[in-house]
């Protein structure tokens, strides 16, 4: 099966030389320390953060369950859909989650947000942006005035940044209240090694680490992330692959647009609905490509597929086009 369910990367990043260079000189008789300080510190300065504002931990999963911990006291909300571990995590330590749903466009009208937050007060608003499992990207305006609304409940916003660099820069809203999170699993490549960052200020980022571990992540993982960040021409590279691949993702799916709705994204997937777009991703099932469907009912008709190996694509155009001759 060629996995599109997983919004991961279809490639390593590292060469093997890279890899075993790294294990060698990996001192994982030690406590990681100054591996875990050196990859902050390589991390901020690509992305132009203060290293003092940024903590890892195993997958922004991890961060997602802290967060819930250390901010959701008085009751966690969302949208309806977004991540669904947003829920897991919270049933965990609460009765439910707080959620607003989409519009029949699946999208999401921010007055109705704002009215929820008003009357259920929770303490902290989760929200995924570029949005998982539409692949839309939020405006600053939008985003503002949650931060400003959770801030008014004495609440904060957390912005999972997870697919960020598949998207557009963008102006982020303000406010000592916002937790940013991101993630190596993605454009990164490194979902099996669980490298995630929260990115907050003050009081905020010590209420978010106010129960970690002495040591979040192990030294490999971190040294291999580091490794990563060494030769930019070649993650540029890497990255470059990524965004050709999603372009042919939307090459291949326009190719029934006629058929099914296709949401535009910034992310690395697509999200379809419409009365085919659960058929469509049964045949390609049955063709060895597996897209993600759903059990909840506001996502009963809808799929989404995320980018795959270019060498793949041949193949995949071809089954869609056998399946749209068939309608
Ligand atoms: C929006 C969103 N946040 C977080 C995660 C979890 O990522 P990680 O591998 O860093 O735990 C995912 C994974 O698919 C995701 O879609």
């Amino acid at each position: 099966m060629i996995i599109m369910n997983r919004n991961t990367s279809p490639l390593k990043p590292l060469s093997e030389e890279q890899i075993i260079k790294v294990v060698q000189n990996t001192n994982y008789n030690q406590y990681p320390d100054q591996e875990r300080q050196r990859f902050i510190d390589i991390y901020a300065k690509a992305y132009d953060l203060n290293p003092a504002e940024i903590e890892v931990a195993n997958g922004s999963d991890e961060w997602i369950q802290k967060v819930i911990m250390t901010l959701g006291q008085n009751g966690v909300m969302t949208l309806n859909p977004d991540f669904v571990m947003y829920k897991v995590y919270t049933e965990q330590v609460l009765p439910e989650m707080l959620t607003v749903d989409c519009e029949s466009d699946f999208s999401f009208d921010f007055v109705k947000v704002v009215q929820a937050i008003k009357e259920q007060k929770p303490s902290l608003f989760l929200i995924s942006n570029p949005h998982n499992p539409t692949g839309v990207m939020f405006k600053t305006e939008e985003l503002q005035l949650l931060a400003d609304t959770m801030a008014e409940v004495d609440g904060y916003l957390v912005l999972d940044e997870c697919y960020i660099d598949f998207a557009v820069d963008y102006e982020r809203p303000q406010g000592d209240n916002i937790v940013l999170l991101r993630t190596l699993s993605k454009v990164y490549g490194m979902a099996g090694l669980r490298i995630g960052l929260a990115i907050a200020q003050g009081d905020t980022f010590i209420r978010i680490n106010s129960i970690n571990h002495p040591y979040p992540l192990n030294s490999l993982s971190l040294n291999l992330a580091s490794e990563l960040f060494s030769d930019q021409e070649k993650l540029a590279e890497y990255k470059n692959y990524q965004f050709e691949s999603k372009r042919q993702l939307e090459k291949a799916l326009a190719q029934v647009e006629d058929l099914i709705t296709i949401k535009p994204s910034l992310a690395n997937y697509i999200f379809t609905y419409g009365d085919f777009a659960v058929d469509l991703a049964e045949f390609l099932i049955g063709k060895g490509f597996l897209p993600r469907t759903y059990d909840t009912p506001i996502l009963k008709n809808t799929a989404r597929y995320s980018i795959i190996r270019l060498d793949d694509y041949p193949a995949l155009n071809q089954a869609i086009i056998e399946w749209k001759d068939k309608h």
